[in-house]
C-alpha cells in the first residue's frame, strides 16, 4: 500500500485507485480467502491517504461482497463461491438443482405482477392483444450466496395470481395446472450491469451467462419465457455429446 503503488492504479479519484489495488491484492492471492486486510488506519498511514478515502474503497468492496466486515475483529476477504455444475440436458427447477446439492434456496422478489405483455413476450408466448402475462422477477439465492436473477413470464391464464407463488415456481405451476415437461434454452455471454452486479454482490462488468428458457406443457403449449443472468463465477454448464447419426 505504498503511495506510488496507489498512484500507479490511475486514472480516477484516489479511492478508486486504492480499490483497484485492493482488488489486485485479492485476485492475485496476496491476501487470501478468509484472511484479514490491514486495518483502515494502517492502510491510510501506509498509503498516505485520508481515512475517508480508505473507507470509501473498502466500503465499495464490502458492497460488492468481496470483503466482509466483522465488527470488532476486522475486514476479511470473502470466500469465493463454489461453482455449481449444471446439466444442460435436464429440465429442472432452481429449487431442485440446489436441493440436489444439499443447498437451501430462497428468492428475493424484485417484481411480481400481472401485466400486459411486451412485444417479445407476446411473440414467444403466442399471446394476443388483451391477453395478460404474470411476471416474476427474483434474485435466486443458494445458502447465502446470490446466484442468479431470473425474470419469468408465464401466460396469465396458467398463473393468474403470481402473489401466490412463495417458493418454487414450478411447484406452483404443478399445483395449479401442470409443470413444463420440455424446454429450449439459449445461453450467451454478457457482462453484468450496475443493478445486476449490486444484486449479485459482484463487481459491475463481471462475466455472466445470459440464459433464455422457453418451456412447454405436456400438450405442447408454451407456458414460460424466462430471461436470467447467472453469475459467471458460479456456474459450469455441462452437456453430454453424441456423434451425429
Ligand atoms: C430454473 C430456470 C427457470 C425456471 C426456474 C424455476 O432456474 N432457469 O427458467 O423458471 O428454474 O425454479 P423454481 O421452481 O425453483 O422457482
Amino acid at each position: 500500500f505504498k503511495p506510488d503503488r496507489v498512484a500507479a492504479m490511475g486514472p480516477g479519484p484516489l479511492y478508486l485507485r486504492l480499490r483497484r489495488l485492493l482488488e489486485e491484492a485479492i485476485t492475485g492471492g496476496l491476501i487470501g480467502e478468509g484472511e484479514a486486510i490491514p486495518t483502515e488506519r494502517d492502510i491510510a498511514e501506509l498509503a498516505d491517504l485520508s481515512r475517508v478515502t480508505v473507507r470509501r474503497a473498502v466500503d465499495d468492496l464490502v458492497k460488492q461482497g468481496r470483503l466482509i466486515r466483522r465488527h470488532g475483529s476486522g475486514t476479511f476477504v470473502a470466500p469465493s463461491v463454489a461453482r455449481v455444475e449444471q446439466s444442460l440436458s435436464l429440465l429442472t427447477s432452481f429449487t431442485e438443482d440446489m436441493a440436489r446439492r444439499g443447498l437451501s434456496s430462497r428468492s428475493e422478489w424484485l417484481e411480481r405482477a400481472v401485466v400486459a405483455p411486451s412485444p417479445d413476450e407476446m411473440m414467444v408466448l403466442g399471446l394476443s392483444v388483451g391477453d395478460m402475462v404474470s411476471r416474476l422477477e427474483r434474485l435466486r439465492i443458494a445458502g447465502d450466496v446470490p446466484m442468479a436473477i431470473e425474470r419469468a413470464s408465464i401466460i396469465g391464464t396458467y398463473l393468474p395470481d403470481p402473489a401466490s407463488v412463495s417458493g418454487s415456481l414450478y411447484d406452483a405451476l404443478e399445483e395449479r395446472s401442470a409443470r413444463p415437461i420440455r424446454a429450449t434454452q439459449r445461453i450467451s455471454a454478457r457482462n453484468l450491469d450496475e443493478r445486476e452486479a449490486v444484486l449479485l454482490k459482484v463487481a459491475p462488468g463481471e462475466a455472466a451467462l445470459y440464459i433464455e428458457r422457453v418451456s412447454y406443457l405436456p400438450g405442447g403449449r408454451v407456458i414460460e419465457f424466462t430471461r436470467s443472468v447467472y453469475r459467471g463465477d458460479a456456474y459450469d454448464f455441462v452437456a453430454e455429446l453424441k456423434i451425429p447419426e
